[in-house]
Parts: structure tokens; sequence; C-alpha cells
């Protein structure tokens, strides 16, 4: 199947005039990237869950900036005919604005991402300014947002009281302000993911965020079925491969234990 046209930044804005949903996915390297390129994905975020996925940490707080740069560097170089958002791991952009800018930048020149995603909504709104003042698209993250793990008690539902919703509604205000050009919400309850996103005029990707908001993002493992211990109620599965993988390898684990692999069509002649 021929590669898709690029995504523009501006155009995701028009796909929400339009009400055309958007539809993205995370990717971690180089041989899913290869795929999603030839997809029909609208964009590709290089997650910080590559932590809980490749290298199964807990939680998102232990990646560094360079491990987000590796990963993103793989995921571009497969698949550079979509918009790559590349995340912003803990303790890369809290500090100051300015080292906020140098550790995007490094995502953008080594990584070769398109732009740059942050979590916190009215906290880090001069942290999205100064970013896009250097040029930097920026995509926001409210809601539940998993570096904030230890102040929210876990990855719990945000949202849920009428001032807590009201508070998610004025974040993602101040991102849109602060200049950011689409922004992920994370669990929330449905109802808010819609008034979210009538109330800015950019892209409000939901995870976990119900079916009002402007497009979906998930963890490509998720709804690969890649892990059969981790089943959360946002998420669907649209394939079972960690059993077609264990068939797969048990099949060869036989077939070598067997003598029946490798063949003659696996073996090298003399010449
Ligand atoms: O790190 C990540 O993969 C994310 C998405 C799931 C939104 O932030």
């Amino acid at each position: 199947m021929a590669e898709m046209k690029k995504i523009r930044i501006d155009e995701f804005y028009t796909m929400k005039q339009q009400r055309q949903k958007i539809a993205m996915i995370t990717c971690y390297d180089y041989t899913t990237a290869k795929i999603l390129a030839k997809s029909q994905i609208d964009a590709v975020l290089v997650g910080d869950s590559a932590g809980m996925v490749c290298a199964g940490y807990a939680n998102t707080l232990p990646v560094t900036l360079e491990e987000m740069i590796y990963h993103t560097a793989g995921v571009v170089r497969g698949c550079s005919g979509k918009l790559v958002i590349a995340d912003m791991p803990f303790l890369s952009y809290q500090q100051s604005d300015i080292h906020a800018v140098e550790s995007a930048g490094r995502l953008i020149k080594f990584g070769g991402a398109d732009a740059v995603k942050l979590e916190g909504g009215r906290d880090f709104e001069s942290c999205i300014r100064a970013i896009v003042r250097a040029s930097i698209p920026v995509c926001g993250h409210i809601g539940m947002t998993p570096q904030s793990i230890n102040i929210f008690g876990g990855f719990r539902l945000q949202g849920k009281e009428e001032s807590a919703a009201l508070r998610i509604i004025e974040d993602a205000k101040r991102v849109e302000e602060a200049g950011a050009f689409m922004m992920v919400l994370e669990k929330v309850p449905a109802q808010l993911g819609l008034r979210v996103s009538q109330a800015v005029r950019i892209p409000v990707i939901g995870i976990g965020a119900g079916a009002g908001c402007d497009g979906q993002v998930l963890v490509i493992d998720d709804i690969l079925g890649m892990d059969e211990d981790f089943s959360p109620k946002y998420v669907k599965k649209y394939a079972n491969l960690s059993s077609e993988i264990g068939q797969a390898v048990n099949a060869y684990t036989d077939e070598v234990r067997g003598g029946v692999f490798p063949s003659d069509e696996q073996s090298y002649g003399d010449r």
C-alpha cells in the first residue's frame, strides 16, 4: 500500500473544524513505525509510556530524555511520512523554561520529531510559550497526567467533581492560549471530554476521555493485545498478538527440538 501524505500541524485544526475525527497511536521502534507508515493513522506519538511498555517500569517517571531521543529517532526513520510527536519525559521541562526549550530542541534535532508533547495545564503556560517561541510545535496533555501520579495517588480518574472539571476546562483554555496546536486529555469522565473539546478550538485527543473528543490516542501494544494481563476499561483490543507470538515461538521451538528447522531451504550450500 502507498504511503499517505503527512498531515501538517494546521491541518489538524481544520480536521476539528470539519468534525473529522483524528486517530493517533503510540510507537516506540523502527519496525513498527514502518508498518504505521503504510497505515491510515493520522499521527504517531512516541510516548514516554515506552518506559512501561518497552522497559517494564511501573510508571513513566524513570524515563530519560536520551531514551526518548533513541526511541524517537527509530520511529522517525520508520515513518517520516507521518507527523511524529515526541513526549518530553519527567524532569526534562519542569525545572525552567530554558531547560524545557533545550530538551524539546534535542527531541527535534537528534530525534527528528515534528513536535513535542508535555504534561500539565496552567502551571506550564510559560513553558509551552517558550517552546513554541523556539518554533517547536507543542501538544499539551491534561487530565490524568501520568508524570503526576505521586500527587494524584495513582493513575486515577480525574475531573469527577464539578470544581475539578472546571479546573481541567480552564487548563485546556490556558494550554490553547499558550500556543499548543493540539492536546491530549487523559482519563476523565466522557461528559467532561466533550466539554473540554467544546471549550477550545484546537483538537482534543482523548485517551479514556470518551467519544466527545476530537480524536483518540491509544498505546499500540494495548490495541494489539501484547500484554494479556493489561486490560483497562478505556482500551479496546483489535488483535491478540500475545497469544499469536507465543504460538509462533512454540512452533519454532518444537521444530528446532525436532530437527525440522532449519531445513535445506534455510541452509547454505557450498556455493
Ligand atoms: O506516554 C504516552 O503514551 C501517552 C499517551 C498514552 C497519551 O502520553
